[in-house]
């Protein structure tokens, strides 16, 4: 059985959903801070809970049979970790530790980490391999950052093996409008109501926008595989704001033109991931490119 932390979550919720289709028997435990039990498979067991507790946690290791864990319960915002760093630190680092202690208490065999780009902080050079300097720019990114080292210090002393994967901004249906990579559904959201969509700068500022389905293509095979590894998980393209913008105005058929603002303080000027890495070790490669992403992007937000 895997054990899918978040899986009520956007990122989560797609995993759970192709694991499913894999006929894996799948346990959800969320707290249901940001995730929705509208998000949760049918087919899927799921028990409330919280990582920070380990209460919560012994009962679902003692109850049920896990033989690996795909962890994406976290505190996703970097806002919140700017405004409130122990809650991040809490939720983040003591969340992964309790975990990680079970997984070696209930001998464990596989731990799939969702890591983040927000560990590398601002890019030194383009595109970011898993080897560029780690200068995280907010609590978010080094609580990522101490997460993968606990699990390597973790996985010394124990049989367990773990794939760190650190995601580019993901996007797809299910994503709030809030938290990290959040861009597209906020224009999503903005769109299908007809308002104003706000883009800050000259909008030539460019991301690695990745579809969560391909993510979660990623997380299968890193759970099916049997090696320790930390990889990139993204498109390896960059595309900037306003060629965004135009592709989901197409998609979604909204006619209103953006509204240019003051560039964000801190924002990263250009950022995308190098993915050969992933590629070598899962022959995983991204299926989606943007325009068919975001595609049936705009069709769950046009209907939701
Ligand atoms: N969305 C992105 O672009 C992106 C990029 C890099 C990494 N990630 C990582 O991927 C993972 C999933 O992110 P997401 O975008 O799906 O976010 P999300 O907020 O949709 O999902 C997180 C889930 O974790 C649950 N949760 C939060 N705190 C919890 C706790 N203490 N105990 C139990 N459950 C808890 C929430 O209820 C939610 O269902 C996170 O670890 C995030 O840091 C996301």
């Amino acid at each position: 059985m895997i054990l899918v932390t978040g899986g009520c979550g956007f990122i989560g919720s797609h995993i759970t959903d192709a694991l499913i289709e894999k006929k894996y028997k799948v346990l959800v435990m969320d707290n249901l801070s940001s995730g929705s039990m509208e998000n949760l498979n049918s087919k899927a067991q799921f028990v409330k809970g919280d990582i920070t507790n380990t209460e919560d946690i012994e009962a679902v290791f003692k109850k049920y049979p896990i033989d690996a864990v795909c962890h994406h319960a976290a505190q996703i915002s970097v806002a919140v970790s700017m405004e409130n760093p122990v809650f991040d630190i809490n939720t983040n680092i003591i969340g992964i530790i309790n975990l990680l202690q079970a997984c070696e208490k209930y001998k464990v065999k596989r731990f799939v980490f969702a890591s983040s780009a927000a560990i590398y902080g601002n890019p030194v050079y383009l595109p970011i391999d898993e080897n560029h300097p780690k200068n995280p720019l907010s609590f978010y990114g080094l609580s990522k950052l101490a997460s993968e080292q606990c699990i390597r210090i973790f996985a010394q002393d124990t049989d367990m093996t773990y794939a760190i994967l650190r995601y580019a901004n993901v996007y797809g249906p299910r994503q709030r409008a809030e938290g990290e990579g959040g861009v597209v559904a906020v224009f999503m959201n903005r769109m299908v109501a007809n308002k104003e969509c706000y883009i800050h700068g000259d909008g030539k500022q460019t991301r690695d926008f990745i579809y969560v389905k391909d993510i979660a293509a990623a997380n299968v095979k890193a759970l099916e595989c049997h090696v320790s590894f930390t990889a990139n998980v993204s498109t390896n393209v960059y595309t900037d704001i306003v060629t965004l913008f135009n592709v989901m105005k197409k998609e979604t058929g909204y006619e209103k033109q953006a509204v240019y603002t003051q560039p964000r303080k801190g924002d990263i000027k250009d950022s995308y991931l190098k993915n050969t890495g992933i590629h070598e070790l899962l022959s995983w490669y991204p299926e989606y490119d943007l325009s068919k992403g975001l595609k049936e992007t705009a069709e769950y937000f046009l209907h939701a």
